[in-house]
């Protein structure tokens, strides 16, 4: 029965309702020659659409066996040194990142009818930059960081809310405590797909594809 009330509910949804999602043309050749450029563009008219949580972002990795894993994490910046998030090293995925440093991001903007891709190889930045990263953010996210013991099994809630009220005691008293597994992560992008929606199903597909003479760029059938 409630097989039946899931799909009767998938049935009657639609991606890009015209209430929701505004669907721009896209002229590919008027593309940027780099895909930062394109993607700070896009970023910005995501913000501007209303876009809920636009930096917010899925970070594939493989793990040892090569068995592949997903997850939401925040975007902390994109410049010339690649697309940057933050986690524990210790982590599931930071596990994953040091036998297999290489990861996949894709960025959904529903407002615009839009999806980024991104793929490269992944470097830690240096201890300093990633405690500098950290205590830059808010006092949330130092506790957070501080509570640690990221993908750990929990034996049950009261276990986490004594170690998170201790983690949030110390992060309001000691602002710039270190969380020496926090990890500030780039991905170097080697590819990056820009995906825009289209009403007749004829989405474009630009993929920008980092080559030893600078960027070359490709349509892809979508
Ligand atoms: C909106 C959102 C943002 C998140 N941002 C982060 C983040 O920046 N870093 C992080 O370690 N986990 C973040 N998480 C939690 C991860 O999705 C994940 O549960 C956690 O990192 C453990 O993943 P792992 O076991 O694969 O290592 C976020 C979750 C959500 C829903």
């Amino acid at each position: 029965m409630a097989q039946m009330d899931l799909h009767e509910l998938l049935r009657s949804l639609r991606v890009w309702d015209a209430a929701a999602t505004q669907l721009r043309p896209f002229d590919p050749d008027t593309a940027p020659p780099t895909p930062l450029t394109l993607f700070t563009t896009w970023f910005a008219e995501a913000v501007a659409a209303g876009q809920p949580e636009p930096h917010t972002m899925s970070l594939a990795t493989v793990d040892e066996e090569g068995r592949p894993d997903v997850r939401i994490v925040m975007l902390h910046g994109a410049d010339a040194d690649g697309w940057s998030f933050a986690t524990h090293s210790t982590s599931r995925k930071g596990r994953a990142l040091s036998a297999r440093p290489h990861a996949a991001l894709a960025f959904y903007w529903p407002a615009l009818g839009r999806q980024v891709r991104v793929r490269g190889p992944v470097t830690s930045a240096p201890a300093e930059e990633s405690q500098a990263d950290l205590h830059a953010r808010s006092t949330g996210a130092l506790a957070a960081a501080l509570t640690g013991r990221q993908s750990e099994e929990l034996s049950s809630v009261a276990e986490l809310r004594e170690a998170s009220q201790a983690a949030w005691e110390r992060a309001r008293q000691h602002p710039d405590e270190p969380s020496p597994t926090w990890t500030l992560y780039r991905l170097r992008p080697e590819t990056v797909e820009f995906f825009q929606g289209d009403p007749e199903r004829r989405h474009v597909r630009l993929e920008y594809r980092s080559t030893e003479f600078g960027w070359s760029r490709g349509l892809l059938w979508p």
